[in-house]
């Protein structure tokens, strides 16, 4: 192991995995292991590492344009635009902003949704409710209206102070904004599929209808944090698409550019950004910097042309199958979800009378022993969802390493609750 691991982590603790290359679903250590990404990083990546297409693509756009100010068009961002518009992108959403990441672009959202009430005079406008179990980043704003107790822990004066809508029932996220007066809410926003702090919560069917539906009457805004669910991770374009809903704005992030840059988006409709004519949406430095936005779109082409998001489609099921079979009667499995290739897995104590919880201790525990096996996982679980697994694979993912990833996950659940039980 490389001795300079050691002053990796910013805050001193055990030395990290040190990463050295990367081909297809696995990752490569200094120390010859080639490890199984189930989780595609963090749920970034889908077109599968190591394409020679994408360090060409790369070349190409480093050798191009240089440092473009993020108010400039250059070929890449136009060409990016157009094939989101024409391509990806539900009906009527026609107006890109391309920031860093996802964070980024749900505080852009935010910003973006101040600056649409207030241009119309509707100054009263300005909470953003989120949901209960929710993640939407690590920015001030983006904390504030996400629910994520451990990554919230200690921040409450510096975040907003605003309640936050169930994730079930619209008619109970209902009641809250009606109780909070809709004529002060600017939007709502929450994720299709909730990653990080839910395990791959889905809502039911008539969720979204149902909110979109409320919004359209009450002027809020609609926002839909696709950073995890968006280009064909639920193997439909955005994860909206399976209930056919627009909505006002989507901000996307993660596999845009399949993981070989960083890059987030803000999309929106014309309807959102005409009253800003005149005004500006603040950019930051790096917005919309060429080489993310060059593989972001040669990203997209590659799913287009390969078909890939038909593929996550498929290979959801089949994982989704694969983990039922396996582990849909297993006593710390409390249920198995998602939609796509974002599945999830809710554990839970079966030692306790009618089930309990681990209070998230577990869950460390089975991504230590999943890494010992040479498999990644993807931690999830907050307050709501104490402790959960994600899976988040390359939509080129065969069968072969989908069953790899779910015996290991299934052994390695079974050690980690085995550690936990062991007396001390
Ligand atoms: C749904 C969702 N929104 C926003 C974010 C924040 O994205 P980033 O970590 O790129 O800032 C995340 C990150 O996990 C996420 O899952």
């Amino acid at each position: 192991m490389d001795p300079r691991a050691d002053r990796y982590p910013f805050v001193p603790g055990h030395p990290p995995l040190t990463i050295v290359g990367a081909t297809g679903n696995y990752v490569h250590t200094d120390d010859g292991r080639r490890i199984l990404d189930g989780a595609g990083g963090a749920i970034v990546n889908c077109i599968g590492w190591g394409r020679p297409e994408m360090a060409e693509a790369a070349a190409a756009a480093l050798t191009g344009t240089g440092y473009a100010l993020p108010t400039f068009a250059t070929e890449a961002r136009l060409s990016l635009i157009e094939r989101l518009v024409e391509h990806w992108l539900p009906s009527g959403m026609t107006r890109c902003l391309f920031v860093g990441g996802g964070s980024e672009s749900v505080d852009s959202a935010i910003r973006i949704t101040r600056q649409h009430h207030v241009a119309r005079g509707h100054l009263d406008k300005w909470k953003v409710l989120g949901r209960t179990v929710s993640y939407h980043g690590a920015t001030l704003a983006s904390l504030s209206v996400s629910n994520h107790d451990r990554r919230r822990a200690g921040m409450g004066p510096l975040l907003m102070d605003l309640p936050k809508i169930d994730n079930f029932d619209a008619e109970q996220a209902i009641k809250v904004i009606e109780a909070e007066d809709p004529s002060t809410v600017g939007a709502v926003i929450a994720e299709p599929v909730v990653g990080a702090s839910g395990a791959a919560i889905v809502a039911p069917d008539d969720y979204w209808p149902t909110l979109r539906a409320y919004c359209n009457d009450h002027d809020i805004l609609l926002i839909a944090d696709e950073v995890m669910t968006g280009v064909g991770r639920t193997g439909r374009n955005f994860g909206v698409d399976h209930w056919n809903v627009t909505p006002d704005i989507i901000v996307g992030s993660k596999g845009l550019a399949g993981g070989y840059a960083a890059i987030g988006g803000v999309f929106a409709t014309d309807a959102v950004v005409e009253p800003l004519v005149g005004t500006n949406v603040m950019y930051f430095t790096f917005s919309g910097n060429d080489l993310s936005c060059a593989l972001a779109d040669r990203t997209l082409q590659i799913l287009e042309e390969e078909n890939l998001v038909a593929r996550a489609a498929e290979m959801g099921e089949t994982l989704r199958r694969l983990l039922v079979d396996r582990l849909g009667s297993h006593p710390n499995v409390a249920d198995i979800r998602g939609l796509g290739l974002l599945q999830g897995i809710e554990l839970r104590d079966d030692s306790v009378e009618s089930a309990g919880s681990f209070d998230g201790t577990l869950t460390p525990l089975v991504i230590e022993e999943a890494l010992a096996r040479d498999c990644w996982i993807y931690p999830a679980g907050s307050a709501g969802v104490p402790d959960g697994l994600l899976f988040g694979p390359a939509y080129t993912v065969t069968e072969a390493e989908l069953e790899q990833l779910v015996d290991i996950t299934a052994a390695s659940i079974d050690a980690a609750v085995g550690r936990l039980r062991a007396p001390s």
